[in-house]
């Protein structure tokens, strides 16, 4: 993209890339592009450019380049990012250092297996959880919650999955049996929502010897996270709720009611009837 039509000043940088393919039985190298890089340029651009004009056997995973799906997490110059939200620019350096994101085994070159993260994520149980288990399997009506209700667990949400945080945490760096920030911050997700009362269940998984106690508060993981998150903060939270579960200071929250039926309204023909719901049950 670096000769394209816009005007914009174009300098060259070397992207330096680690290299990884299993059928070679060589472990990895390095190998070094020289990429031309205009204003507004991403390391997700550059290594377009790189499997476009110099190099069609480089693998990467991208899929919205909006920082939206999480597929483009690497590590880059340092620290782990997404490539598609990372100007070269802002890197100031003519050289960007490019390795598959670090605490995940490596499929090739850039693309790592993040299944142990996703596999965790599963553990944790990431959806709502309710006792009242007719109403979960046949919905009448929406569950109410409050702005404040949302505004407890909503920065939780933003989780995109794309194990930057993970890649950044020196804990799971000497324990990959550690849950990690990425699943241990979607529990918090879950049980400070009020429409879900599933801290009981996911008690057993946080707090194992593989748990939040785990934890020595790094805080990589909410330097990194592209989205603000803040898992070391959900971590810390995740730790409080257990405390006070302990000393029986923990408070049940009530769990969100459901809507009254919407008064006037009828179903306009020709919608579709919902799909099955997805919510698990205890
Ligand atoms: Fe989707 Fe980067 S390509 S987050």
């Amino acid at each position: 993209m670096g000769d394209r039509e816009s005007g914009a000043a174009v300098t060259t940088v070397i992207f330096r890339v680690q290299r990884y393919a299993p059928e070679d039985g060589a472990g990895s190298r390095v190998v070094e592009y020289r990429v031309p890089v205009a204003d507004g340029m991403t390391v997700l651009d550059g290594l377009i450019h790189v499997k476009e004009r110099l190099d069609g056997s480089l693998s990467w995973r991208a899929s919205c380049r909006m920082g939206i799906c999480g597929s483009c997490g690497m590590w880059i110059n340092g620290r782990p990012r997404l490539a598609c939200q990372t100007q070269v620019a802002e890197l100031g350096t003519g050289v960007v250092q490019v390795r598959p994101l670090p605490n995940f085994p490596v499929i090739r070159d850039l693309v790592p297996d993040l299944g142990s993260m996703i596999e965790k994520h599963r553990g944790i149980r990431p959806y709502l959880l309710r006792r009242d288990l007719d109403e979960l399997e046949r919905p009448t009506a929406e569950y109410t919650q409050t702005p404040a209700d949302m505004e407890r667990y909503v920065q939780f949400a933003y989780c995109i999955k794309c194990g930057c945080c993970m890649g950044a945490c020196p804990t799971l760096a000497t324990d990959v049996r550690y849950l990690g920030p990425q699943p241990l911050s979607q529990a918090h997700r879950y049980n400070a929502d009020t429409r879900d009362d599933g801290f009981e269940e996911r008690r057993e998984v946080v707090s194992a010897s593989a748990g939040v106690w785990r934890c020595h508060f790094a805080g990589e993981c909410s330097e990194v996270c592209p989205k603000g998150v803040d898992p070391a903060l959900a971590i810390q939270r995740v730790k409080r709720e257990l405390v006070f579960h302990v000393l029986r200071l923990r408070r049940r929250p009530t769990p969100a009611p459901l809507a009254p039926p919407a008064a006037g309204l009828e179903r306009r023909p020709g919608i579709p009837e919902p799909p099955p719901p997805t919510a698990g049950t205890l």
